[in-house]
C-alpha cells in the first residue's frame, strides 16, 4: 500500500469514491482496465436527486478503471445533456474552475461535419464513416506507403495533447453502427508505467515531449478562416499548439502515475534527446502497448452505446475497418479540458498504491 506519509505529501489529494452508484449492475471488461454498465441509464443518473454524488462517483470510477461503457442505448439523452455530463465529470473532481468543454480548433472549417439533424455545435466532434472513407481514399496514397497495409500503431493517442491543457474526460456516443467493425480500443497508461523496470521508470520520469500540431494553423490559413479561441481553458488560445508535456504524469484524481506524452499523432518530439533516441523511445512506448494486450479494453460498438474515458491515464485507438462493411457509422463526442499535466514525485504507480503484486 502507498504509505499514509506518501499520500499526505501529494500535491493533490486523491479522491475517494462514495457509494452512490454501487446499485448499478456492472462487469469489469478486464482485470486491469474498463467497466461496462449493461443496464444503467445516464439520463436517470443526471435526473436523480443525488445526481452530483452519482456523477462524481462515476468520474472517479472512470479515472480508476480508465474507461467505462454504457451498453443500453442511451436514446433519451440529448446532446446538451451529453455535454453537460462531460463538463460535470471534470467539475465535480477538482479540475480548474475556469475550464470547460473543448472547442475543436478548426470548427470553422467548411468541411466540419454536421450532426444527424444537420446542425453543428462547437463542443461536439462528429464521427462519420462516410467521411472517413473519403479520408482513407486519400491516406492510401501517402508517399512511400502505396500498396502496403497500414500501420495501425499510428492510431494510438490521447485526446488534445496539442493543447496546453489537454482533455480530461471524453464521452463518445455511437448513434448508428454496422454489425461489425469500427471497434475502439483503450490501453491503460497506468499499467504501461507499471510494466517499466525501476531504472526505466526513473528515465521516463525525466522526460518531456513537445506536442506540436502545426496543421491547424496551415488549415486556417489555407481555408481563410479564424482558429477557435479560447478552447475550453484560458490557457488554450490562439495558435498555441506546441506545449511540452511530461512523458509520465500523475493523474490528478487518483494520484497514480501514468505514461502520458509518449505515443500518438500529437507527440512530435521527445525533448532534449537525439532524433535517434526520440524515435527509439516512442517506438518503445508503442511496443509496450502492443506487447501488453492484457492492458487493453476493446469496445464492440452497438447502436446507442456510449464510452466515457479519462485521457489522463489511457491511450485509445480507432479501428478503421468500416470501409469493409455496409452500413454507416456515426457518433458524437464531447471532451472536457483538464488542468496542466504534471508529474508529482511523491505519487506512485497504480499497483503500488493498491497493494497489488508487481506484475
Ligand atoms: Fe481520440
Amino acid at each position: 500500500m502507498g504509505s499514509l506519509g506518501q499520500t499526505a505529501s501529494l500535491r493533490v489529494q486523491p479522491l475517494k469514491k462514495g457509494t452512490s452508484i454501487d446499485h448499478l449492475e456492472y462487469v469489469d471488461v478486464t482485470p486491469i482496465i474498463g467497466r461496462e454498465y449493461p443496464t444503467a441509464s445516464l439520463k436517470e443518473m443526471l435526473d436523480a436527486p443525488n445526481s452530483d454524488d452519482q456523477l462524481r462517483d462515476l468520474a472517479i470510477t472512470i479515472c480508476e478503471r480508465g474507461v467505462v461503457f454504457f451498453r443500453k442505448p442511451q436514446d433519451d439523452l440529448s446532446v446538451e445533456e451529453q455535454k453537460h455530463i462531460t463538463d460535470l465529470l471534470g467539475k465535480l473532481t477538482g479540475r480548474p474552475a475556469e475550464n470547460g468543454l473543448h472547442v475543436h480548433p478548426i470548427y470553422n472549417d467548411p468541411n466540419n461535419l454536421p450532426m444527424a439533424d444537420g446542425t453543428t455545435d462547437k463542443n461536439i466532434y462528429v464521427i462519420n464513416s462516410e467521411a472517413a472513407k473519403k479520408l482513407y481514399a486519400t491516406m492510401k496514397n501517402r508517399p512511400g506507403t502505396a500498396g502496403e497495409p497500414r500501420d495501425l500503431g499510428r492510431e494510438w493517442h490521447s485526446d488534445s495533447l496539442y493543447e496546453n491543457c489537454p482533455s480530461d474526460f471524453s464521452f463518445l456516443r455511437m448513434q448508428d453502427t454496422p454489425a461489425a467493425g469500427g471497434d475502439t480500443l483503450w490501453c491503460s497508461g497506468y499499467e504501461i508505467y507499471d510494466r517499466l523496470s525501476e531504472p526505466y521508470k526513473r528515465f521516463f520520469e525525466s522526460l518531456t515531449a513537445t506536442c506540436a500540431q502545426p496543421v491547424f494553423k496551415s488549415a486556417c490559413e489555407a481555408g481563410g478562416y479564424d482558429v477557435m479561441t479560447p478552447r475550453g481553458s484560458p490557457l488554450n488560445k490562439d495558435y498555441e499548439f506546441s506545449p511540452s508535456h511530461p512523458v509520465v504524469r500523475t493523474h490528478p484524481v487518483t494520484g497514480w502515475k501514468s505514461v502520458f506524452a509518449g505515443v500518438g499523432i500529437h507527440v512530435s518530439r521527445i525533448n532534449d534527446v537525439t532524433s535517434y533516441e526520440d524515435t527509439m523511445i516512442r517506438e518503445y512506448v508503442l511496443r509496450l502497448i502492443t506487447r501488453n494486450h492484457d492492458a487493453i479494453a476493446r469496445m464492440h460498438w452497438t447502436r446507442g452505446a456510449c464510452a466515457i474515458w479519462s485521457n489522463e491515464c489511457t491511450f485509445h485507438a480507432a479501428t478503421p475497418d468500416t470501409h469493409l462493411v455496409d452500413g454507416v457509422r456515426t457518433g458524437v463526442r464531447a471532451s472536457g479540458i483538464g488542468g496542466v499535466p504534471y508529474l508529482d514525485p511523491a505519487s506512485t504507480g497504480r499497483r503500488e498504491a493498491l497493494g497489488l503484486p508487481k506484475y
